[in-house]
């Protein structure tokens, strides 16, 4: 039998059972649910450092870019894949969830229990705003996700660091991971519009560890962003944001328009 799909206390590991507001264990471990409907299980042991993961402006970035539709091709294949790779009623898992973008549009296109979880309180305060049917969404770090073994049919991973033990440990034996990586040519006009020598991506897919990498899946087009705003909202959505000078960043303030390819792999994995 296969464990039932819903978050375990993140201190003893035991179920959690919802009580009034909050989320509770047999131990009496309890978990406050925020009026906006999530639930924060980051234990102080599972902070990683003082990081938290994004904050409320990349969140609120995020969520613009992403509502602008360039990124849609990638949700609706995802959705696709979703249809094609489950059942009926399939338990979902978004892994780094982001403020719920690719969530909803699975939910959208399949019937299912979804859960999604990420580091970021605020994208996770976004992503339950969402008012998703059947979902939930909580904070949590992806070293120690606070699920049952065996409990997921398809996990969805997307442009987020890796970690195939905890990946594997939550998967059903018959479920799969779809990984999102940026391709070879992702946003390479972008690139060049600000970099002297801009370098196209590597295509490197993560170890699975245990889970054999199966497929892998290219969606590519070219879109175009429409105003100065999209196109630093989808910069500082990019690792490049962290490193990239003054200097090019000036070039970035003074793009208006610009039409750029989004490519993306889509790896799935199993076991
Ligand atoms: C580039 S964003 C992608 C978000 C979402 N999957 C999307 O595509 O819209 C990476 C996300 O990973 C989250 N993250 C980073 N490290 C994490 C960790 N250790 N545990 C959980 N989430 C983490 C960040 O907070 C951020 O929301
Ligand atoms: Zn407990």
């Amino acid at each position: 039998m296969n464990a039932q799909f819903f978050p375990v206390c993140p201190v003893c590991k035991k179920p959690l059972k919802t009580n009034g507001g909050a989320l509770q264990c047999a131990q009496k471990h309890s978990f406050d649910i925020a009026k906006e409907g999530y639930v924060n299980l980051l234990t102080a042991q599972h902070k990683s450092g003082d990081l938290t993961g994004d904050n409320r402006a990349m969140a609120r970035a995020r969520r613009a870019f992403l509502e602008s539709g360039c990124f849609a091709s990638l949700a609706k294949e995802i959705a696709h894949k979703t249809q094609e790779l489950t059942g009926n009623d399939p338990s979902v898992l978004d892994i780094c969830c982001g403020e719920g973008y690719y969530a909803q549009a699975v939910a959208l296109a399949k019937p299912c229990r979804l859960l999604g979880f990420d580091l970021s309180k605020e994208m996770v305060r976004l992503a339950a705003k969402r008012k998703i049917p059947n979902a939930l969404f909580f904070v949590a770090n992806l070293s120690a996700i606070p699920l049952p073994d065996a409990s997921v049919d398809l996990a969805l991973h997307l442009f987020a660091p890796f970690h195939a033990p905890e990946f594997a440990r939550v998967l059903k034996k018959d479920g799969a991971l779809l990984s999102v990586i940026p391709g070879r040519d992702h946003l390479f006009s972008l690139k060049k519009a600000v970099y002297d020598t801009p370098y196209r991506n590597d295509e490197q897919a993560p170890d699975g560890g245990v889970l054999r990498l199966l497929e892998r899946t290219r969606v590519k087009e070219t879109v175009f962003l429409q105003s100065g705003e999209d196109i630093r909202a989808l910069f500082s959505m990019t690792p490049y944001a962290y490193r990239t000078s003054k200097t090019d960043l000036a070039k970035l303030d003074r793009l208006q328009t610009l039409e750029t390819e989004v490519d993306f792999v889509i790896l799935r994995y199993g076991f």
